[in-house]
C-alpha cells in the first residue's frame, strides 16, 4: 500500500493490518510449531553457544526504511537470534537464579500479546486476573485480605518500591513533596551483607544513600547475625539516628541462605521497624511443604518482594510486590491526574487501578503467564519441583564431597550448589573451567566469589533440569579440570 502522500488524506483501510490474514496465519502457525519444537527438542542443543562476529555484524544496519515480509524477518529470527540466547529454558543451565519458563506461559504471554491491553486499570477482566494473583498470593504468605500487591518487573524493582513505601510509612504524605528534607536524612536501614546488591541500588534509588544502608555480619551458614542487628540499631539510636527498615532474605543470592525471619519479626517488633523480605526466588518455597517451615516467620513481613520468574517458572518477566498494609502502598504511588480520573461507571470504573500501587503506569498482562501456570499445575505440582531442584542440589553436594578433587565452598540450603576444583591457582583455574564449560555447551553455571575465593556455582531453577544434568557437570569440571591445572 502506498503511503498517503502529504497533504492528503491517508485512505481509510490504510493500517498495520495484513492485507492477506491467510498467509501471516499460516507463517504464525509455523511459528508457533517451530517453537513447540524449539521448547521441546532443546536437550538436543548445546546451553549457549558464542555469538559468531559476522551475526552480531548484521545488527549494526541501518533503521528500515521500507518493510519486508515477515517470513523473512523470521528466517532472520531462527538463523540469527533463536541460537544466541543465554539458554536458561536449557536442563543444563545452572548460572545466576533464572527459571526456565514452560511451553504454557508461552502460550499466555502469545494470548497477551494479541489482547495488547494496558493493565494499568480500568474496567476490564485483565485487572480481575491481577486481582485474583493479589488474592492467591496473600493465601500463599498468609497475608491478611487487606494486603496489596502488584506485579512489576523483577525483584529488583519490588525491593526498591518495597523500600519506598517503608519510607512513606515512616516518615508520612509529606515525603512526596519534600523528599527526605524532613526527617530522611537520619533514616537507617539494615540488612545482612549477604544480600543481592539490588538492595543497596534501591537504597541509593530511593534517595538515602548507600551509606544509610547497614550490611549486619552473618553466620557460616550466611544468616544474618540477629544480635549484630539489635547491637546495630542500639548504637545507632545512641548516636540520633532513626532505624526504620529492615531487610531480610528468603533465599540469598549466593547460596540460597534464609535469614532467621521469626527473629527478624522479633526484632522489628520490638523496635519498631518496618520488615522487608527479599524472596526472588526464595520466598516461593512456601509452597514446599518441606521448605515452608524454614520460612517461618514471613507471614509476619510488613512486606515481601519475590519472582513468578524463577523457582515458578512463569516466562520473563514477572516480579511481584506483597503488602502488608494495603492502603499505605497506594498512598505511597497514587497519583490522581485528571487524565486518570475514576468513575462510577463505564470503562473508567473500579478504581483502585494497578497502577495506584506501582511507579508504572503503561503495564502488560503479566498476571495471564501466571494465572495459567498456578492453573495448569497447581501449587503442589510446584512445589513439588522446587522440592526437585533441591534434591539435586544435595545430590550433586554428596557427589562433590565424596571426590577428593573438588571441595565444597558453602553449606547447600536449598538449591544452590558452590565448590570448586582443587588447584594451586584456584580461582584462575576454575573461572576458567566455568568459561569452558559455556563454550562446551554442556552446562552453564556461573561464578560467584565466597570469602575471597572463587566458586562455581550452581542454582539449580529450572524444572527441567535432571540427575543426567548433574552429572554432566560433574563429570565436564573433573575433566576440565584435570586439564586446566
Ligand atoms: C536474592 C535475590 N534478590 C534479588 C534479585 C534480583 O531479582 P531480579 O533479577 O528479578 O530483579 C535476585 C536475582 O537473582 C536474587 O537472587
Amino acid at each position: 500500500m502506498k503511503p498517503a502522500s502529504r497533504g492528503t488524506l491517508p485512505e481509510v483501510d490504510e493500517t498495520l493490518d495484513p492485507e492477506d490474514w491467510d498467509t501471516l496465519r499460516a507463517e504464525g502457525h509455523r511459528m508457533l510449531d517451530d517453537m513447540f519444537d524449539h521448547i521441546a527438542g532443546v536437550r538436543e542443543r548445546p546451553v549457549w553457544r558464542p555469538i559468531p562476529a559476522e551475526t552480531r555484524a548484521r545488527f549494526r544496519e541501518d533503521l528500515p526504511r521500507d518493510g519486508v515480509d515477515v517470513a523473512d524477518i523470521y528466517r532472520e529470527f531462527s538463523e540469527h537470534i533463536a541460537p544466541y540466547t543465554a539458554g536458561n529454558i536449557h536442563p543444563g543451565f545452572m548460572g545466576w537464579v533464572n527459571g526456565g519458563g514452560t511451553a504454557v506461559g508461552m502460550l499466555a504471554e502469545m494470548l497477551a500479546a494479541g489482547l495488547n491491553t494496558n493493565v494499568a486499570g480500568r474496567n476490564q477482566m485483565p485487572v480481575e486476573v491481577e486481582r485474583q494473583i493479589v488474592l492467591w498470593v496473600r493465601r500463599m504468605f498468609g497475608f491478611p485480605d487487606t494486603a496489596s500487591g502488584v506485579f512489576v518487573t523483577g525483584t529488583s524493582m519490588a525491593n526498591l518500591m518495597g523500600i519506598l513505601v517503608a519510607r512513606s510509612a515512616r516518615i508520612g504524605p509529606s515525603v512526596r513533596q519534600r523528599g527526605l528534607l524532613d526527617r530522611g536524612a537520619r533514616l537507617i536501614a539494615y540488612t545482612s551483607v549477604a544480600t543481592h546488591g539490588c538492595i543497596a541500588q534501591a537504597m541509593d534509588g530511593a534517595g538515602f544513600g548507600t551509606d544509610a544502608l547497614r550490611r549486619i555480619p552473618v553466620d557460616r551458614c550466611h544468616r544474618i547475625d540477629t544480635d549484630a542487628l539489635r547491637a546495630r540499631i542500639a548504637a545507632d539510636r545512641a548516636a540520633g539516628l532513626e532505624p526504620f527498615l529492615v531487610i531480610g532474605s528468603a533465599g540469598t543470592v549466593d547460596i540460597g541462605a534464609i535469614d532467621d525471619l521469626a527473629a527478624l519479626h522479633g526484632v522489628c517488633r520490638d523496635e519498631k521497624l518496618w520488615l522487608h523480605i527479599d524472596g526472588a526466588f526464595g520466598a516461593l518455597g512456601v509452597l514446599s511443604p518441606e521448605i515452608a517451615p524454614r520460612l517461618a516467620g514471613i507471614e509476619s513481613a510488613d512486606s515481601i518482594a519475590f519472582d513468578f520468574h524463577k523457582w515458578g517458572q512463569v516466562p520473563y518477566d514477572a516480579g511481584f510486590l506483597l503488602v502488608r498494609d494495603g492502603e499505605q502502598h497506594r498512598r505511597t504511588f497514587a497519583a490522581p491526574a485528571a487524565y486518570l480520573r475514576r468513575e462510577t461507571r463505564g470503562l473508567a470504573a473500579g478504581s483502585p487501578w494497578p497502577c495506584d500501587y506501582s511507579l508504572d503506569m503503561s503495564r502488560g498482562f503479566r498476571a495471564l503467564k501466571t494465572w495459567f501456570t498456578l492453573k495448569a499445575y497447581g501449587t503442589e505440582r510446584l512445589g513439588a519441583m522446587i522440592d526437585r531442584t533441591c534434591a539435586l542440589a544435595r545430590c550433586l553436594e554428596a557427589k562433590i564431597a565424596a571426590e577428593p578433587k573438588l571441595e565444597l565452598l558453602a553449606p547447600v540450603q536449598l538449591n544452590i550448589v558452590c565448590f570448586r576444583y582443587r588447584a594451586d591457582d584456584a580461582d584462575r583455574v576454575n573461572a576458567d573451567i566455568v568459561a569452558s564449560l559455556h563454550e562446551s555447551g554442556i552446562a552453564a553455571p556461573s561464578a560467584t566469589m565466597l570469602d575471597g575465593r572463587l566458586a562455581i556455582r550452581a542454582a539449580i531453577v529450572n524444572h527441567r533440569t535432571g540427575m543426567r544434568d548433574i552429572e554432566a557437570l560433574m563429570s565436564a569440571v573433573l575433566e576440565l579440570g584435570a586439564r586446566k591445572s
